[in-house]
């Protein structure tokens, strides 16, 4: 098979770069390991910061996205009992988010591929990209018993965390920096009507928890818990009680708790990789970089890449100027570590760290009392969240 762009992976930044470029006419082929069914039954987070929701759009897929996801001009940040209004439209001018999960938004892609005859070549075992700093770069991958080969232009590495393109660039043309948090988030999915319209994130002496949803029917829950935890020490309703203590009493008592229809743990985690690039393989979104949830950033640094790569590709395609190419990694870095930084801060804000010294908690304490001392600081949190210019 031949083609101009073969992608590794079939996640949100592999899907959104071929439906992108596919609309200026550029061919891609996405390789990816999973079924479309495992793919869709993963629950990510939900918050489009509007940069995002513009690409979205850009697509052609945004319109269950803007007919169905919810636009949320502020959040809450509760401590000591009380809650605090985020009001990101006053705070920044007019942007707000999009609440829309991820699950939907992967689904609006894949069957946007589907209408325009995109190839979405999915259980694609054992993919691996070859020749990465020839000018003739290919791709293979096993189909049964039988190893097929794509031939490409570029290779994208889009196939997440424990994906293979990071992995086969070698050791001394990549540095990684990282910081594991000591402890995950437990989440919880529930056929019920969330308790806030919008989000609240928790200050707790006992933990942080979230209060977020997917509609005014469906609600997502989380609690900040130690690492040894699993799903089992949590039977259903031990965390909504444990969730309500971690709430101001107001909003507890208007917490209405039913049967989780998900839940998992997951551990929290910063992760960057740098060059962005080895040869003419580009990796993207969290193949190159990972965020811990809490300032709601994974996604929407995905879109950031794709859209520096996008228009990279566009530029070498339709004017010959491989500028935009030659600088995709630092452009796109540049974007990375400032949504690293913010959500290393809102994690720090909020969490309980279990070695924390008394210093560090009265520290962690001003943080927050000047927040909201401050229409600066508050600026500047709204900033970042809406999400900061590509
Ligand atoms: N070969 C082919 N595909 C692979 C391989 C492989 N070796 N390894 C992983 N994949 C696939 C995964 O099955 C997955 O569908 O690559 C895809 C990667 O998708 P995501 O992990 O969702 O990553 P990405 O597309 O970059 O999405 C952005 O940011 O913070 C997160 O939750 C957010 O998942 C979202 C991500
Ligand atoms: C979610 O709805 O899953 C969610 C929302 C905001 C976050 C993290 C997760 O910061």
């Amino acid at each position: 098979m031949k083609t101009q762009i073969g992608i590794i992976g079939g996640g949100p930044s592999g899907l959104l770069l071929s439906q992108l470029l596919h609309l200026q006419g550029i061919d891609t082929v996405i390789l990816e390991k999973h079924s479309r069914e495992y793919v869709l039954g993963r629950i990510r987070a939900g918050v489009l910061e509007h940069g995002f929701a513009a690409l979205m759009r850009e697509a052609q897929c945004g319109e269950r996205m803007d007919a169905e996801g919810e636009i949320h001009d502020g959040f809450y940040i509760a401590h000591n009992g009380h809650r605090h209004r985020v009001d990101l439209k006053g705070l920044t001018g007019g942007n707000s988010v999009v609440v829309y999960g991820q699950t939907e938004l992967t689904k609006d892609l894949y069957e946007a591929r589907d209408r325009a005859g995109g190839v979405v070549i999915h259980n694609a075992e054992d993919v691996k990209p070859h020749d990465v700093t020839s000018g003739n770069p290919f791709l293979t991958y096993r189909d049964g018993d039988d190893v097929r080969r794509v031939d490409c232009d570029y290779i994208i590495g889009a196939d997440g965390f424990h994906g293979v393109s990071r992995k086969s660039i070698p050791k001394e043309s990549l540095r990684e920096f990282e910081r594991v948090y000591p402890f995950g988030w437990l989440g919880v999915l529930s056929r019920t009507k969330p308790v806030s319209p919008e989000l609240i994130y928790a200050k707790h002496e006992r933990g942080f928890a979230l209060c977020s949803l997917r509609s005014q029917v469906l609600s997502r829950y989380y609690i900040q818990v130690p690492l040894s935890d699993t799903v089992e020490d949590w039977p259903d309703d031990e965390f909504w009680e444990e969730l309500k203590r971690r709430l101001p009493d107001d909003v507890a008592g208007g917490l209405v708790t039913g049967p989780s229809i998900e839940k998992s743990i997951a551990p929290l985690r910063s992760f960057v990789a740098e060059p962005m690039r080895y040869g003419n393989m580009f990796l993207a979104g969290d193949a190159a970089h990972i965020v811990p949830p809490t300032g709601a950033r994974g996604l929407n640094s995905a879109g950031s890449d794709i859209y520096y790569l996008y228009n990279a590709l566009l530029d070498h395609y339709k004017k010959s100027d491989d500028t935009g190419l030659q600088e995709y990694s630092d452009r796109a870095l540049s974007r990375i570590w400032k949504a690293q930084r913010f959500s290393w801060w809102m994690t720090t804000l909020l969490h309980r760290f279990p070695d924390n010294i008394p210093y560090d908690d009265r520290l962690q304490h001003t943080d927050l009392e000047y927040l909201f001392s401050s229409q600066h600081a508050l600026a500047s949190l709204a900033e970042n969240y809406v999400g900061l210019p590509f």
